[in-house]
């Protein structure tokens, strides 16, 4: 039996959808345990390729049980509209495949709302919200305003939060933003079709997830975004507002600490951020566009084009700490083929000084110059590469490297987008 935790090392976007579903053939559950319908989780089968948001990467495969755990925002009409979807290309999702936290909060129309209203007043200092209300939920849990999911399943305890809540926000939204306030009859109305559709599927996954331990079974923990976008560890204002770091798994799902077996760091080759922030290896040359198109750097979720830059070691080593990570999960190395160098951002350079982290203040981090080390390139194919030796040496050395820099050992290397083009030097669940 081993639980086993992915987590993003960068800014999100590592390719953790493939990685999952690659790693999935031998676990019984996939769970997601923070975030919500701000990730995009791109999924190849055969060529066919699935985008899913909320739904845990595992449910293409019909053994397995997805699970969404108490510590996801929950957007109840993307979740109806995913379960459609992918029903419509022949998976099969039932209760018996798929369960949601009856504890995970709801997104709800006026998070929404609110989360468009306020990046449209900042201007400049936007960050760059995928608009999706995530914010805006993930404070009304803390501010135990919520609405949880298993709320749908009463409707008087429901309409009279519904009320409380729409009463402060349609104020807020009217007289502060100067928008439109949202009708309570109709999100009443949609609440009443959301419990119908979703309420077979709401259950305890804490339990769950204890059963499926306790029988031996092997659980893999798939986290959204990724460790920079932290809301406590990462580039503060520009994160997200969950923690998508490791030991978020045990508040996020109920796992206890002790249960936690290994941590795969997802890294993409390269690095990329979507939205605002600051991003010191940023290319905004010949480069950069090579890696934008080559590696399809648009959101999945919002479509919007990624920022893209050369890979940055101090923020792997940020990871590192927070992550503890045991095998690094490398993605993307064929988008780096074709260029005559490739460079590794090894420290920073800040007001002059040379520093190996990154620091606390936003301003100071957008000083940071990055110290690179140069390598060469490679030219050839490495779509095909089945082993380690497959590889060119340039590629090889480039990996080598990243993992030392990183201190981190490599455990899978992926070098197309195709679930079966990866290399696996380590299996977790072996
Ligand atoms: P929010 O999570 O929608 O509030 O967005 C906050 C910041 O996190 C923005 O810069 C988003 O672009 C970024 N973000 C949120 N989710 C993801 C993701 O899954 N991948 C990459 N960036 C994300």
């Amino acid at each position: 039996m081993a639980n086993v935790i992915i987590v993003g090392t960068q800014w999100g976007d590592e390719g953790k959808g493939k990685i999952v579903d690659l790693l999935t053939d031998k676990v019984s559950l996939v769970v997601r345990f923070q975030g919500g319908n701000n990730a995009g989780h791109t999924l190849v089968v055969d060529g066919d390729k699935f985008i899913v948001h909320l739904i845990p990467s595992g449910i293409l495969h019909p053994r397995i049980k997805c699970l969404v755990g108490n510590g996801v925002v929950v957007d109840p009409e993307v979740m109806i509209m995913e379960i459609e979807n992918l029903r419509a290309r022949g998976v099969k999702i039932t209760p018996a495949n798929l369960m949601l936290s009856e504890k995970a909060h709801l997104i709800m129309p006026y998070h929404k709302a609110l989360d468009l209203a306020r990046e449209g007043r900042k201007g400049k200092a936007k960050i760059g919200t995928t608009g999706r209300g995530i914010g805006p939920c993930y404070e009304d849990k803390a501010a135990r305003n919520g609405i949880r999911a298993v709320d749908l399943l009463d409707r008087k305890t429901l309409l009279a939060k519904l009320r409380t809540n729409l009463d402060e926000k349609n104020f807020v939204l009217e007289n502060y933003y100067g928008v439109k306030p949202l009708s309570r009859a109709r999100i009443a109305r949609e609440a009443a079709r959301w419990a119908e559709f979703l309420a077979p599927f709401l259950g305890n996954v804490v339990l769950e997830i204890d059963k499926a331990a306790e029988k031996g079974r092997h659980i893999l923990f798939e986290g959204a975004q990724g460790t920079h976008l932290d809301l406590d560890h990462g580039t503060y204002p520009f994160v997200t507002s969950s923690n998508p770091v490791a030991g978020t798994v045990c508040a996020g799902a109920g796992l206890a600490p002790g249960r936690i077996d290994a941590v795969i760091g997802l890294v993409k080759a390269y690095t990329t951020r979507v939205g605002a922030g600051p991003f010191p290896t940023e290319l905004k040359d010949k480069v950069g566009r090579h890696l934008g198109r080559r590696g399809q750097e648009f959101g999945s979720t919002t479509g919007r084009p990624r920022r893209c830059g050369w890979l940055d070691a101090v923020v792997l080593q940020e990871s590192r700490r927070l992550n503890g990570m045991d095998y690094l999960a490398v993605t993307k190395l064929d988008v780096l083929t074709g260029l005559d160098q490739v460079r590794i951002c090894k420290a920073y350079k800040l007001d002059g000084k040379r520093i190996g982290h990154i620091p606390a203040d936003i301003a100071a981090f957008a000083r940071c110059e990055p110290v690179y080390e140069t390598l060469p390139g490679w030219k050839e194919d490495i779509s095909e590469a089945k082993r380690i030796e497959d590889l060119p040496d340039a590629a090889r050395r480039y990996l080598d490297r990243l993992s030392e820099l990183a201190g981190v050992p490599l455990g899978v290397v992926s070098v197309a987008p195709d679930r079966e083009k990866s290399i696996i030097l380590h299996d977790p669940f072996a």
